[in-house]
């Protein structure tokens, strides 16, 4: 099959190459998926970089990738069932992702055909396409495990997303609105538009207003461009409000090349969680790709989850999707079409 072969850790132009590899077989409880649709995002970027380094200690292989073909999520058809596995049919179109254990590991999705566990796919609905389905697991189930999973959801509550037009911030407002809150979405000037229509009540621009000033008060902030601080944020959290930290490293422009920005934003926050009303002890437990990927086929059903796809690229192509994914400059997700 042909797929993307990533050779070593550095600069996707360097390391990736179109290639021919051997199909996979799928493992007893896996499904094979002939893949239409795979998803290119920021934790993409990290694995083929290596960066930061501790990344390269955490799983997905020290010296170079344990797999080589990149690629965490995808949509496509079920090619054939491994042993044990009676979820999915052969025909099927599903969506879910590939990933095994931690994302900071390549998935193999940037493939023909890649081998998946069955609890990690849902059934396609038919009023998404390939493209749309694809772009939603892996930053799905970030955003699901950061606002749902941490404490009880409480319907009506406000929630304020820093970032809301990315990956991760369009599925949690998708997500937030669909479950009864209001949403404030803060995003660059170019992407309100988009946010409105996903349906956000309120947006703030970040170019020009500050969400931690102002009158409104939120129960929650998903700070997903994490560039916020916790105590610019305690002025516009109600007395029990939240914060929670995405952690993004804007592809290498924050933090030091062993630990990137994210890691020790963490272990601040974590320390000082007993003493602080706006932190809560974070659910380190890894989301339930069943249950959640199941709830985004259940919300894309009832078109209360809407992937917005910005472009597809050919599979060749995956160097320019990953420079245009690092440019910020689209306004939705980025695919890759086998
Ligand atoms: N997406 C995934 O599948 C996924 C999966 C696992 C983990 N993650 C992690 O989650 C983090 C976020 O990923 P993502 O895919 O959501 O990133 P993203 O697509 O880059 O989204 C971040 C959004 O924040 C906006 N932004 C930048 N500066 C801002 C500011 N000062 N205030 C408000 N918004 C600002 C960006 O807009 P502009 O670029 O136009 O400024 C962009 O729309 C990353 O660290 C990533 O590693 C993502």
């Amino acid at each position: 099959m042909q797929a993307i072969l990533q050779s070593a850790y550095g600069e996707p132009a360097e390391v990736l190459s179109l290639g021919e590899t051997t199909k996979p077989v799928p493992a007893k409880g896996e499904v094979l998926v002939r893949v239409h649709a795979a998803s290119m995002h920021a934790d993409v970027w990290h694995v083929v970089k290596g960066w930061p380094y501790v990344l390269r200690l955490m799983g997905g292989g020290f010296a170079r990738p344990k797999n080589p073909i990149p690629g965490t999520d995808m949509a496509g058809i079920v090619e054939s069932v491994g042993e044990g596995a009676t979820r999915f049919q052969v025909g099927d179109a599903v969506f879910g992702e590939c990933a095994k254990g931690f994302q900071w590991a390549n998935g193999g999705a940037f493939a023909q055909y890649v081998a998946v566990s069955q609890e990690a796919l849902a059934l396609k609905p038919g009023n998404v396409s390939f493209e749309q389905a694809a772009s939603v697991p892996t930053s799905g189930l970030i955003a699901w495990h950061n606002l749902m999973g941490h404490r009880p959801w409480r319907s009506g509550q406000h929630v304020l997303i820093n970032g809301a037009a990315g990956g991760v911030g369009a599925v949690a407002l998708q997500l937030a609105k669909a479950h009864g809150a209001m949403v404030t979405a803060v995003e660059h000037t170019s992407k309100l538009a988009m946010v409105r229509a996903l349906g956000a009540d309120h947006v703030l621009d970040y170019s020009r207003d500050d969400p931690t000033q102002g009158s409104a008060r939120y129960d929650l902030i998903l700070d997903v461009a994490s560039n916020l601080t916790l105590g610019d944020c305690a002025r516009v959290l109600k007395p029990d409000g939240v914060y929670i930290l995405i952690g993004h490293d804007h592809y290498g422009a924050s933090g030091s090349q062993w630990l990137g920005s994210g890691i020790p934003a963490f272990l601040k926050l974590a320390l000082r969680t007993a003493f602080n009303p706006h932190l809560i002890k974070p659910n380190m437990a890894a989301p339930n790709k069943q249950i959640g990927t199941a709830l985004f086929s259940d919300l894309m059903a009832k078109g209360q989850l809407t992937p917005v796809v910005d472009r597809a690229f050919p599979l060749a192509k995956v160097v320019d999707a990953m420079a245009y994914l690092q440019s910020g400059r689209a306004l939705g997700r980025i695919v890759l079409i086998p």
